[in-house]
């Protein structure tokens, strides 16, 4: 990025932050929403997919940020706006989801616009009648905005987009990428410990099947000395893929591990996962690594003072629920980060923020 486009987004936002905060200052029940995104800025979030984290830049996350900053205020404040009263998104889910569906859905209805949801594709559309995934774009889009998906095959999320005229926001492409999640971790990281700058982030469990790990540690690389451990049975390690596109980057680097023990004392972060059960080829190798790693409450009290704890969740038994009352756990705040962030995307990519 040239230094004119940089110094233009730097000022857009500080701008629309320096509004914002004046017209808080000033009546607190006040702001519908300031916009905080230049001219440029817009134009390039408007009909944006949001496929892998790829082509995010520190710049975009700064923007998003900022949006979602302000969305907290404004779902406090007033519940919801109508930023995005005249548009509609539809949730065309493959997979079981409860999180990542509902807090998409959750979003836009927050935003002020509706929604649209197949729970089940595979059941309930014309999926189960042999329809390809390009096919059932084409007509959703004649009806909405945006799309989030959420399908079990890796890059079918990206094949959804080739037919695409609307934004595509991929909610999970089977073992591939989570990119919306990626995102909301690392807003949710910069929310309570205020920055993701030289932090050491320990990323523990199914980091082979783990989407969430896949496009966090790749996000990740868009900080600035931040130093990632990869904790994991080696059946179940961090894949060659992710972890050649992390070492491209400079100022991060990673580390693998196969004991929780090994981390406790330096991660400012502890990001646990669930063993992907439904990923395992033979159930039995899923049965020799269900529970390979367990947080207990006594183990945090042993990790480094100030630790956070995430977990994309569902938990199954990977952080036992004594852990839910240390003040480092995160995991449901997690959640609400997410819901603003999606907020912060959704009025991006339609053009509205
Ligand atoms: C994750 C997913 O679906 O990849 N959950 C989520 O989106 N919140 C993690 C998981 O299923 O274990």
């Amino acid at each position: 990025m040239d230094f004119k486009s940089f110094a233009g987004t730097t000022i857009g936002v500080c701008g629309g932050l320096a509004l914002y905060h004046f017209l808080l200052k000033d009546d607190a029940s006040e702001p519908a929403y300031v916009p905080l995104l230049s001219e440029r800025a817009c134009k390039k979030w408007k009909g944006r997919h949001c496929l892998t984290v790829d082509n995010f830049t520190r710049e975009d996350l700064n923007e998003l940020f900022a949006i979602a900053d302000q969305m907290d205020h404004i779902v406090k404040t007033r519940g919801t706006i109508d930023l995005c009263k005249d548009l509609l998104l539809t949730c065309l889910f493959y997979e079981p989801s409860t999180r990542t569906r509902c807090s998409f859905q959750s979003a836009m209805l927050r935003l002020g616009g509706k929604v649209v949801v197949i729970a089940d594709a595979k059941a309930q559309s014309s999926v189960k009648k042999g329809e390809t995934i390009q096919d059932t774009i084409r007509s959703l889009q004649c009806y909405s905005d945006v799309i989030a998906m959420r399908h079990p095959e890796k890059g079918s999320a990206a094949q959804a987009a080739s037919a695409a005229s609307v934004p595509i926001l991929n909610g999970g492409d089977g073992p591939g990428a989570h990119p919306t999640q990626a995102l909301l971790d690392a807003y949710t990281i910069y929310r309570h410990l205020g920055e993701v700058d030289g932090l050491t982030i320990s990323l523990v469990g199914d980091l082979k099947y783990g989407r969430t790990t896949h496009s966090l540690a790749k996000l990740l690389t868009r900080f600035k000395n931040v130093k990632l451990n990869y904790v994991s049975p080696p059946s179940l390690a961090m894949p060659d893929y992710i972890m050649e596109y992390v070492s491209k980057h400079d100022g991060i680097t990673q580390k693998e591990f196969q004991s929780l023990d090994d981390v406790l004392d330096t991660s400012d972060v502890i990001y646990m996962t669930r063993v992907q059960k439904e990923r395992f080829p033979d159930p039995k190798d899923y049965e020799k690594v269900k529970n390979a790693f367990v947080l207990d409450l006594e183990t945090c009290q042993k990790a480094k003072k100030g630790v956070k704890i995430m977990h994309p969740l569902p938990r199954i038994t990977e952080i036992t629920t004594d852990v839910d009352d240390f003040e480092g756990a995160i995991y449901f705040d997690e959640m609400r980060c997410g819901m603003l962030l999606r907020m912060a995307l959704i009025a991006a990519v339609t053009g509205k923020a």
